[in-house]
């Protein structure tokens, strides 16, 4: 049943162009999505109230844009030239390859159903490339398998060129690229895909509380997109299974169709990126301590979330079917209003009014996203918005001529008002549609 629904959210977001596979016309690419209208619009909804809620945190949060392909030294320095990698098995006798940590190896393969397995050796998930013409040491980068190093590379210009003082954050959304062997489950694990992540910098004694109250506040995120409660949960990290560089690490799950799995991790990073940054750029990355009148290396609490893996939350949490008195099922896309990639469509209810529903979608459009439409019955017209999620249908009828009002039906209860043209407006802003980014 689970998958059954995943397997409509699928059909959903391919029906509707929110996403398609990329280079779909020369047979795809695994592990690559392009976004439609419809994604590119939920994601920049989504990103646009990810930062919203974390300048809301009440600490000073600074936003970055940094260069997506990395040098090899900083990537040496970071310990992924050398770390970054993923168990990997293969079927000797069908070729198949997978992640070693991913399955049983005492069972048969999944693919040809012998069993024939191959030693597990590590498979290195960066994308290499080459920089410029001349191919020597310098020459060699790296696509961004998180967006986290280069804040921590800029960290002393981003503090000395905006004047902040420890605690503060920087945050930054941008693509994140990882070579993962089995790419799977849609969006949830995709080889390139874009990260949310924000770099907490603090003094280390205050470290441990600032990751229990990062901790509460990424919650607190989730629940304000209105998922359903029970489908949330935090996970703290066995301390056996901390990585290296962290001394706490929980994750916020979701009960995806195919199970518990992270949406976004929170981690106590230690000082270990500035201090090996430091060291192996020779940089001096320490900050002074007036109170105490020494340096310090600040440490860091970070929190990461996939924008990709959160629209995937955010759709399956929102689908519902319902059936309808006349024996349809409705399909209706529970998104919270802020993040609906339109918040109004608009209707004539017959040809006659057409002018008049161009005049109010014109009106509309440069305050919030709007659709128009008038082909088709006023229940398809519906159904076509409830599916996207669009939160208000506005129809303009007979009456609208004679008295200057339409009627707005609602999403998610179908109800119906009639309000005045002129209060359209007011309307959509007291329901937080203005437009979003
Ligand atoms: N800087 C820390 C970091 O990158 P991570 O747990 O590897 O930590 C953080 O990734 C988040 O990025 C995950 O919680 C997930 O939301 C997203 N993510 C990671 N790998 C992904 C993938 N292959 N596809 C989609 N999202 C991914």
């Amino acid at each position: 049943m689970k998958n059954e629904i995943f397997e409509k959210v699928l059909s959903l977001c391919k029906r509707r162009g929110f996403f398609y596979q990329s280079a779909e016309i020369y047979g795809g690419m695994n592990g690559f999505y392009d976004k439609g209208p419809l994604g590119t619009l939920l994601a920049r909804n989504v990103e646009r109230y990810w930062v919203d809620h974390m300048e809301s945190s009440g600490y000073q949060m600074l936003l970055v844009d940094g260069s997506i392909i990395g040098s090899y030294a900083m990537w040496k320095a970071s310990g992924h030239v050398d770390g970054f990698s993923d168990p990997l098995v293969d079927c000797k006798n069908c070729q198949m390859r997978f992640r070693a940590d991913d399955i049983d190896l005492e069972k048969n393969c999944s693919h040809c159903g012998k069993k024939n397995w191959s030693d597990i050796r590590q498979f290195h998930m960066m994308f290499s490339t080459q920089i410029g013409a001349v191919e020597d040491s310098h020459a060699k980068g790296f696509l961004r398998p998180e967006t986290a190093q280069t804040i921590f590379v800029q960290f002393k210009n981003i503090m000395t060129t905006n004047r902040v003082k420890i605690p503060f954050g920087v945050m930054q959304i941008g693509k994140a690229f990882r070579n993962e062997i089995t790419p799977k489950q849609f969006l949830f694990r995709s080889r390139e895909f874009s990260q949310m992540e924000m770099e907490f910098f603090c003094k280390p004694e205050e470290a441990f509380g600032f990751f229990d109250f990062w901790v509460k506040q990424r919650f607190l995120f989730f629940k304000s997109l209105g998922l359903t409660e029970e489908l949330i949960r935090i996970t703290p990290h066995k301390e056996a299974d901390l990585s290296h560089y962290s001394k706490a690490t929980s994750d916020i799950e979701y009960l995806y169709p195919f199970g518990w799995k992270e949406i976004e991790g929170i981690a106590y990073r230690t000082d270990f990126d500035l201090r090996s940054h430091g060291e192996c750029s020779k940089k001096d990355l320490a900050v002074y301590d007036n109170e105490k009148k020494a340096s310090y290396i600040p440490h860091v609490v970070e929190t990461s979330v996939g924008v990709e893996r959160l629209l995937l939350v955010l759709l399956c949490d929102g689908y519902h079917e319902e059936q309808e008195e006349n024996g349809e099922v409705r399909i209706v896309l529970r998104l919270p209003i802020d993040l609906a990639p339109y918040k109004v469509a608009v209707f004539p209810l017959t040809k006659n009014e057409i002018p008049l529903a161009l005049t109010v979608q014109k009106n509309l459009s440069s305050f919030c996203r709007v659709q128009y439409d008038e082909s088709g019955s006023i229940g398809k017209r519906y159904r076509r918005q409830d599916e996207i999620g669009t939160p208000f249908c506005i129809t303009v009828d007979v009456e609208s001529e004679k008295n200057n009002t339409v009627t707005i039906r609602f999403r998610d209860s179908k109800k119906q008002e009639r309000i005045k043209i002129t209060d359209i407006k007011k309307f959509i802003s007291d329901n937080k549609c203005i437009n979003d980014y």
